[in-house]
């Protein structure tokens, strides 16, 4: 069985629904009177944004956009645009949901990416955070857990693409990719 993989959960799915409902009240208060677009890395952002957006209480639209930059558990440190935005960000306040922020790589470049179509404003809503891995000066705003240097898999996260629809988030045995 795949589960198999996993050497332990490191967060619940209740953990993460109960802190997506905290960062939900978080952003509806620091986002009130505007409408932000919310932004969506593909493929690894989409069950925490699909859970993160039931709790954001003001007037929003989502969009995806999908950057590639990894392969197996390193990063290729190049990042290019696989499929860009569908709306105009023109003088909108953008939030990006990602999945987790690693090396800050991806992140520092899609930033600059938004700006450059026009953004107003641009920050970063990521369901982990491993900052001992950090290579480049970027934080993100909102922040579900913060977690150690191992790498993880499941609600969202993957390995060579598979493992992102656990329904939790776990630590992948290191024989998978040793
Ligand atoms: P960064 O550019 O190094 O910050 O990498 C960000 C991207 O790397 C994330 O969106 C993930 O796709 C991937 N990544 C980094 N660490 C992990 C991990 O522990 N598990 C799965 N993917 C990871």
């Amino acid at each position: 069985m795949f589960a198999d993989n996993v050497e332990k959960v490191l967060i619940s799915e209740k953990e993460i629904v109960d802190r997506c409902k905290e960062l939900g009240a978080q952003i509806s208060k620091d986002y009130e009177g505007k409408q932000p677009m919310i932004v969506g890395l593909l493929k690894g952002s989409v069950p925490f944004m699909a859970e993160l957006i039931k709790y954001i209480t003001v007037d929003c639209e989502i969009d995806f956009m999908a950057v590639s930059s990894y392969s197996g558990t390193e990063s290729m440190g190049d990042v290019k645009i696989v499929k860009d935005l569908d709306c105009s960000i023109k003088g909108m306040d953008v939030l990006v949901v990602e999945d987790i922020v690693d090396t800050g790589k991806t992140l520092e470049k899609v930033k600059k990416m938004l700006y450059t179509k026009g953004a107003n404003d641009v920050k970063i809503v990521s369901l982990l955070d491993k900052p001992d891995r950090r290579t480049v000066e970027i934080e993100a705003e909102y922040v579900g857990f913060t977690i150690p240097n191992e790498f993880v898999i499941g609600f969202g996260l993957d390995f060579n693409q598979k493992y992102r629809n656990l329904p939790y988030v776990g630590v992948l045995k290191e024989e998978c990719y040793k």
